[in-house]
């Protein structure tokens, strides 16, 4: 049964300049999660924050962080991440060479464990994991970047985790990322996900309009 509608703002989408002020301006916005890209330039073709900026963001807010790694080898930084302040851990199958042991790494860390599928990365490789993990995290749209296209193709993978998942019962968040609006979030919803991640739509609509475009993408 799926839980009700979160929303994690990504912040790679804020003004790098101040995130700590962009953070707290999110939570007073009504924010459940902050989503936090991390790219090391090798998993993907881009590069933005570490675990120092972490560590340093973790005093301004309370609310979960919601730390998506796309980096690879991805194990070496487990530890750094957690003890940065992450709370959920989210990371891409084909980042490790185990990912039962990547899995169990996050959670002696005492971390909520997440696993993300890119849009061509099939059910296949989280299928076997569904008892051991918290979230799986559909992409959208291929990691790297925000301010991408909403890809459709993968609603029908998501469609089946979803109901996999509550057939056997198991309390798993599914959350949709890359390209959320106003006008895909309602399928997005129709078709399993319960956390909404997103950048660009809630801070550049409604003149960066926090509040309203947070509120629009839960209620919509
Ligand atoms: C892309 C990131 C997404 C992205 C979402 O690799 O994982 O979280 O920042 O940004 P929008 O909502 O602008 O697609
Ligand atoms: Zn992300």
């Amino acid at each position: 049964m799926a839980s009700a509608i979160k929303i994690s703002p990504s912040i790679l989408s804020a003004n790098f300049s101040k995130l700590g002020e962009e953070i707290v301006a999110l939570e007073k916005a009504g924010a459940d999660y902050i989503h936090i890209d991390v790219m090391d330039g090798h998993f993907v073709p881009n590069i933005t924050i570490g675990p120092e900026v972490i560590k340093r963001l973790r005093p301004v807010t309370k609310l979960t962080f919601d730390v998506h790694l796309m980096i690879s080898p991805v194990d070496n930084f487990i530890k750094t991440f957690a003890d940065a302040g992450a709370d959920i851990i989210t990371f891409h199958p084909e980042a490790t060479e185990n990912v039962s042991e990547t899995i169990n790494l996050i959670k002696k860390l005492g971390k909520k464990v997440g696993i993300s599928l890119k849009p061509k990365s099939q059910i296949n490789l989280v299928e076997d994991h569904l008892n051991e993990i918290d979230l799986i995290l559909i992409m959208s749209v291929e990691p790297g970047f925000g301010g991408q296209k909403f890809m459709p193709e993968v609603l029908d993978k998501m469609k089946k985790l979803r109901n996999t998942i509550d057939e056997k019962k198991l309390n798993i968040d599914i959350e949709i990322d890359g390209g959320i609006n106003f006008n895909n979030c309602k399928e997005a919803k129709k078709f399993g996900a319960n956390i909404l991640v997103s950048g660009s739509t809630v801070f550049k609509e409604h003149d960066g309009n926090l509040e309203k475009n947070i509120q629009l993408l839960r209620s919509n």
